[in-house]
């Protein structure tokens, strides 16, 4: 919730009391950089211990409510039966509307599950934009993802409220050129991810929905963020400005054939599902959750993940949950463009998404500026971002890189986790980079698995520029910082 002051400035209000807190401590620059280089300069391979705010994701890191918290002392462990899972059920029965639910363990084993299932060596899936795992898997069943956004998607420094819009002539175009044989469904993914955030509104879901329809295509529904996506229907959509949370959800789910979730983000657990009302779909997907994840009744989700995430349904629909990260990130992304520092607007969900290729606009995409930038903030911090770029996109068939769309360093706000003081002194320690960035250099990789590489490459500075970094800190702040 966003609160003015007497004084006139909004600023972004906790609607909840610290109950639980986590000891984090801020190692110093030199520890920083040791601390860097072992992990070669990946911020997915640092520890904890060496990390003082950790912005990686927002997927799994939220603070619970007490609620959830209660709630996982009343999980039933049967395993065939369980009365948790029937609390889960009814929970997306009253916020979703879907009579079928199939729990996974999390997002990206829905998405397995569907691919494994709808698709076959050919197809094409259309979307809005596609996330690393739904690509992933979506290529190794032989199939692959082709994305139909609008024109300024991609633009970083647009003020169009929907960037994660699909684009209708671009999508009947394509289905007119594929064939309805080869497309198994069309996705849209709400509050698209890799390109800052961003949601689509609800008249271009009702719009794909009735182009989805005429052609008898399914419209499969990524409600990873779902709650944000419906904040920001009731914020920027003027048919949805007096409409609840829940009732922009129920409208939402209106036009959806097959829902999936990583539980991980707006129900704040660690877990997944897929919903549906049509029976046909739930027993096509059903007769692989065994095999895969788990009996129907847990689906590879702990118990008491399964009944916290019943709670968790219910109220990312109250408001002061569904725009709690959100009006973080609005007021993170704010401060940085009166700074005039490059971040991608309008301010999404998930995260502070800031232009490595604004940023660093004198290292080539193929020296990676996206992870450099990430690496050079955690130095000049111990602030842990994610790269979302080159990085994160795997080498072409021809082993060249595939150089990524956007080059983005992602500040995520777990739901509830940090407090204003924290975005201030990262606010802070982004300035004080932006005037040093010429200081900072490419990375190259040094080892380099084959699929999903962002997540256990390892990389080398070229030219060694960490220590030049690290040592221009120290002489602004001390040794102590
Ligand atoms: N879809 C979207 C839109 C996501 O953001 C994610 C995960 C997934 C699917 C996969 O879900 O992680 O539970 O298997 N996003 C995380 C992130 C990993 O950090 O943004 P998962």
């Amino acid at each position: 919730m966003n609160i003015t002051l007497s004084n006139g400035k909004v600023i972004p209000i906790e609607m909840h009391k610290v109950k639980i807190v986590q000891q984090t401590s801020l190692p110093t620059a030199s520890q920083r950089i040791e601390a860097i280089k072992t992990a070669g300069y990946n911020t997915f391979l640092l520890r904890t211990r060496d990390i003082f705010l950790d912005m990686l994701t927002d997927s799994g890191t939220n603070a619970m409510s007490d609620n959830q918290l209660a709630a996982m002392m009343r999980a039933d462990d049967a395993y065939a039966g369980s009365e948790s899972f029937y609390r889960l059920s009814d929970s997306v029965q009253e916020v979703l509307g879907f009579k079928f639910t199939i729990p996974v363990h999390q997002g990206r084993a829905a998405e397995h599950l569907l691919a494994k299932t709808f698709i076959k060596p050919g197809d094409v899936v259309l979307m809005n934009y596609h996330f690393t795992t739904s690509k992933a898997l979506i290529e190794q069943a032989g199939g692959r993802v082709l994305e139909v956004f609008g024109e300024d998607a991609l633009d970083t420094t647009s003020e169009n409220p929907f960037k994660g819009n699909i684009d209708l002539q671009k999508l009947e175009k394509s289905i007119q050129e594929i064939g309805v044989e080869h497309l198994p469904y069309i996705r849209m993914e709400a509050s698209t991810n890799l390109i800052g955030g961003q949601p689509f509104s609800i008249q271009n879901l009702r719009a794909v929905k009735a182009i989805a329809e005429q052609h008898g295509i399914p419209l499969v529904f990524d409600g990873s963020l779902i709650s944000e996506e419906a904040y920001f229907i009731q914020q920027r959509e003027p048919e949805f400005a007096d409409a609840s949370i829940q009732e922009i959800i129920h409208e939402m789910m209106k036009s959806v054939d097959i829902f999936y979730m990583s539980g991980r983000k707006s129900t704040m657990v660690r877990g997944g599902l897929i919903a549906t009302n049509h029976k046909k779909f739930y027993d096509l997907i059903l007769p692989w959750l065994p095999l895969y994840e788990g009996f129907a009744t847990y689906g590879g989700m702990s118990t008491k993940e399964v009944e916290a995430m019943a709670v968790g349904m219910v109220e990312m629909t109250e408001q002061s949950v569904a725009s709690s990260s959100a009006d973080f990130i609005h007021y993170f992304v704010h401060r940085l463009v009166e700074e005039r520092l490059p971040v991608v607007t309008p301010a999404g969900g998930l995260a502070c998404h800031v232009d490595a290729l604004r940023f660093l606009p004198h290292v080539p995409q193929t020296e990676y500026p996206a992870a450099a930038l990430a690496a050079a903030l955690y130095i000049a911090s111990g602030v842990r971002g994610m790269e979302r770029g080159t990085v994160s996109t795997d080498r072409a068939a021809d082993g060249n890189d595939t150089l990524a769309d956007m080059e983005l360093v992602r500040l995520a706000l777990p739901r509830r986790l940090y407090t204003l003081s924290h975005i201030e002194y990262t606010i802070d320690r982004l300035k004080w980079l932006f005037a040093h960035r010429d200081l900072i250099g490419g990375l190259k990789f040094i080892e380099e698995p084959p699929v999903l590489r962002f997540f256990f490459g390892r990389m080398q500075a070229l030219g060694d520029w960490g220590p030049a970094l690290a040592a221009a800190f120290q002489k602004d702040f001390g040794m102590n910082c």
